[in-house]
């Protein structure tokens, strides 16, 4: 599903940039070029709600994966 309409990003896009690690408003819109001049800036919020979900889906299955005994 696309969630910003004037860059053509889905959130498959979105969900690797929150694994990546970034989550900061300021640095999604830097890394996602939503500064351009063709873009609204509409998708900031939820763009930013999707990359937060992502990290803490990935941190999540980092603390649940099986650990080593030996
Ligand atoms: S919908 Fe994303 S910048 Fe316009």
């Amino acid at each position: 599903m696309y969630v910003c309409l004037c860059k053509g990003l889905t959130e498959s896009d979105i969900h690797r940039v929150g694994q990546a690690g970034i989550v900061e408003a300021e640095k999604l819109v830097e890394v996602l070029g939503l500064n351009d001049d063709e873009c609204c800036g509409r998708c900031v919020r939820d763009i930013q709600e999707l990359a937060d979900l992502a990290t803490r889906k990935l941190a999540l299955q980092s603390s649940n994966s099986p650990r080593c005994r030996y």
